[in-house]
């Protein structure tokens, strides 16, 4: 019912040449596997305009970020409705980088996201919880406090995606297991239904984030509540990711 949606986070990463050959490449694997599964990339925001040329209607361009404000003296900012007016379909928001690199807090993720969907884009909402949260025992509290916080605004999750990404698993090689990540994907679940009903409990996508890859996308996109993934990573190699979307597909 909900189909898996395979997003590349490419973070400050690519060339010109590099981000070209990789949109090439993402087209091929979501043409291949139409109907499958959805495929999409977030670039850095000075590729949006030449990888949404590349696109073509099988695959999704995301940013990776958007300033609250339309437009205004916020130098190094680009807004939502800019990335809109670039051809992006979509903007990843709260990502664990923007809250912890560069201090993002709740309510500000809260006003992005309304500024997000104003602009008519589409929304990865990332959440998650950290090492010592963790062990703390408090990750579920985290993770709904923090989907609650950012969608305090948001009255349906339509053109929302819930991307749950434990932070001690980005980047460091170290995947939740298909069980852990299973837990919480299903309490955000319970979550979506207390807050915003069964229909959209039943419908909306809620992907898995920190370190996958080929090898592991199988195991963790056979659990019942993970509806895709947001890949760091192993986005900026095309056969890696190429990987991913056919473990989606399958
Ligand atoms: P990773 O990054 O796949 O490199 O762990 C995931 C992300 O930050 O979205």
């Amino acid at each position: 019912m909900r189909k898996p949606l395979i997003v590349g986070n490419w973070k400050m990463n690519t060339l010109r040449a590099d981000a070209e050959q990789l949109t090439g490449a993402a087209v091929m694997a979501a043409t291949h596997h139409e109907g499958g599964v959805d495929v999409g990339i977030a670039p850095p925001a000075l590729w949006l305009s030449a990888c949404v040329g590349g696109a073509g209607h099988l695959l999704s361009v995301f940013g990776q970020n958007a300033h609250q404000a339309e437009s205004g003296a916020f130098t190094g900012e680009v807004s939502a409705p800019m990335l809109a007016d670039a051809g992006a379909d979509g903007v990843i928001l709260g990502h664990s980088e923007r809250r912890h690199v560069f201090g993002e807090t709740d309510a500000v993720i809260a006003d992005k996201v309304v500024a997000a969907l104003e602009a008519g884009l589409r929304v990865i909402l990332c959440v998650g919880e950290t090492l010592e949260q963790r062990d703390a025992q408090q990750t579920t509290e985290i993770v709904l406090g923090q989907a609650a916080a950012a969608l305090g605004h948001v009255s349906s999750l339509e053109h929302l995606v819930i991307a749950y990404e434990p932070v001690w698993a980005i980047g460091t090689g170290r995947t939740a297991t298909p069980e852990q990540a299973q837990e919480v994907h299903a309490s955000l679940r319970h979550w979506i239904d207390q807050r915003y009903g069964a229909a959209a409990a039943a419908t909306t996508r809620i992907q898995y984030g920190g370190s996958v890859k080929p090898t592991n996308a199988s195991e963790l996109l056979a659990m019942p509540d993970i509806d895709g993934a947001l890949v760091g990573g192993a986005s900026l190699d095309a056969t890696s990711f190429s990987g991913i979307i056919e473990a989606a597909a399958r």
